[in-house]
């Protein structure tokens, strides 16, 4: 691909390349800006601790998205292309070993320059080259740079849901309990009972097709043969979790994987993470401070350790990944995402359970019980951009349904997200499947 500009040959071509490459520059301008967002509450200190390895400082996301534009985008765009720094690709590189050396992960919060401001320039240098090259590019150009932009954008969203993970994991070691966003307490919600919905067994279509976005491990489109079985209606909530701790659940080995019950040991796992008993009611760090468990909200933060060890003390199971898409396939993708600017799981609505499968999307992630393997037909794509998910297919379980910390527009039914067994930090929770 090259920059160089081309004379559109017909009035067709015109309109059709004005259109795209117009509705690309607005389609980037928004998931910058929303990032950018993300940090606007920020004080200028809250911008740069690591609170453990597997968080990142919001300074590094936010130039590491820019980097990752700059090097799968504007680099091969543009022999004259340069970046604000060189060192940049060594220090905001993630993990692609084809891109080059990375500066390492565990150390990220020990950079103080560049500095916040610098960062922010960074962002500007990039969108500005990013704008120029949309706007000039010529229109067969468009069609190979095109997927690369969109990759970089849902890249960009996946790392607006990190943010706000990690300023949460990052400020919950703060005894002062910053207050992120403000948000009013919750109207005393009733849950209605958690009804069962059916699905017959059959074979069934799974995966992604079709012309929208999806990222590489959602495919390829494949059959599946499922049995009969029931899922939950709702998430589980705090107040059915409060129970299973209440009757021993973190102190009985039956209920648990066995590498799930050694990491209740080692780690002395009480509760979530977020959790801490005082005088013997339960509190929760939120991103609006300190709060009560609230018994009607949906529980997060819990690990696959956990929602498994809950799922078998309630006399249930997690559904496969497969189970779940087969049964969102029925729903629309409604639910409180990040634009609710809630930053928490809600309660469901006292009367929304009698209408089938609700909060499949939105509020917390929910683990299956479905490794994180490959799809018949996938194959790793040449290049560094191939690092992007296949490598990880070892150790990890899927999530599905997106969060309270989720872009809308960034999850659909055929999404995989996927996390270690024992990680919490995320917005992570567990609805209950059964045989039926
Ligand atoms: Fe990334």
């Amino acid at each position: 691909m090259t920059q160089e500009l081309r004379i559109p040959s017909t009035t067709t071509e015109i309109h059709a390349s004005d259109s795209e490459r117009q509705a690309l520059a607005t389609r980037y301008q928004q998931v910058r800006q929303s990032t950018e967002a993300l940090a606007a509450p920020l004080a200028v200190e809250d911008y740069v601790i690591q609170s453990m390895p597997d968080c990142s400082p919001t300074k590094w996301h936010l130039a590491h998205v820019s980097w990752f534009f700059e090097t799968f985008l504007l680099k091969p765009s543009s022999a004259d292309y340069r970046s604000l720094d060189p060192q940049y690709a060594y220090l905001f590189n993630s993990y692609y070993n084809a891109a080059g050396d990375k500066y390492p992960r565990p150390q990220r919060g020990l950079i103080s320059r560049p500095t916040v401001g610098e960062v922010y320039q960074y962002r500007r240098h990039v969108d500005e080259h990013v704008l120029d090259l949309l706007e000039c590019a010529a229109a067969e150009d468009l069609a190979d740079l095109a997927p690369i932009v969109t990759l970089g954008l849902n890249h960009e969203q996946q790392h607006q849901e990190l943010i706000v993970t990690d300023l949460k994991h990052m400020l919950s070691h703060n005894p002062l309990h910053p207050v992120y966003v403000t948000r009013h307490p919750n109207s005393a919600a009733h849950v209605a009972p958690t009804s069962w919905s059916e699905f017959a067994e059959g074979v069934y279509w799974i995966g992604h097709e079709g012309s929208g976005f999806a990222f590489d491990n959602e495919q390829a489109r494949h059959r599946e043969f499922i049995q009969s079985f029931r899922l939950a209606s709702q998430l589980v909530t705090n107040g059915e979790y409060m129970a299973f701790i209440q009757q021993g659940g973190y102190q009985r080995p039956e209920f648990w994987l066995s590498l799930g019950w050694a990491t209740v040991q080692q780690l002395g796992w009480q509760a979530p993470l977020y959790w801490e008993e005082d005088d013997g009611a339960w509190w929760q760090y939120t991103l609006s401070g300190l709060r009560l468990v609230d018994p009607a909200e949906p529980v997060t933060h819990i690990s696959y350790f956990e929602a498994d060890a809950y799922a078998r003390w309630a006399g249930a199971r997690l559904p496969t990944e497969a189970e779940w898409e087969v049964a969102a396939a029925t729903v629309p993708i409604d639910g409180n995402f990040v634009e609710s600017g809630r930053f928490h799981p809600q309660p469901l609505n006292g009367t929304a359970s009698s209408v089938g499968l609700a909060q499949m999307f939105g509020d917390v992630w929910e683990w299956t019980q479905s490794a994180y393997s490959p799809y018949p037909g996938f194959r790793i794509a040449p290049g560094a951009l191939g690092e992007y998910n296949g490598k990880f297919m070892c150790n990890q379980y899927v999530l599905r349904g997106g969060s309270c910390a989720t872009p809308r527009s960034h999850i659909r039914p055929t999404y995989r997200n996927f996390f270690p067994p024992e990680a919490r930090w995320q917005f992570s929770g567990v609805r209950l499947a059964r045989d039926s």
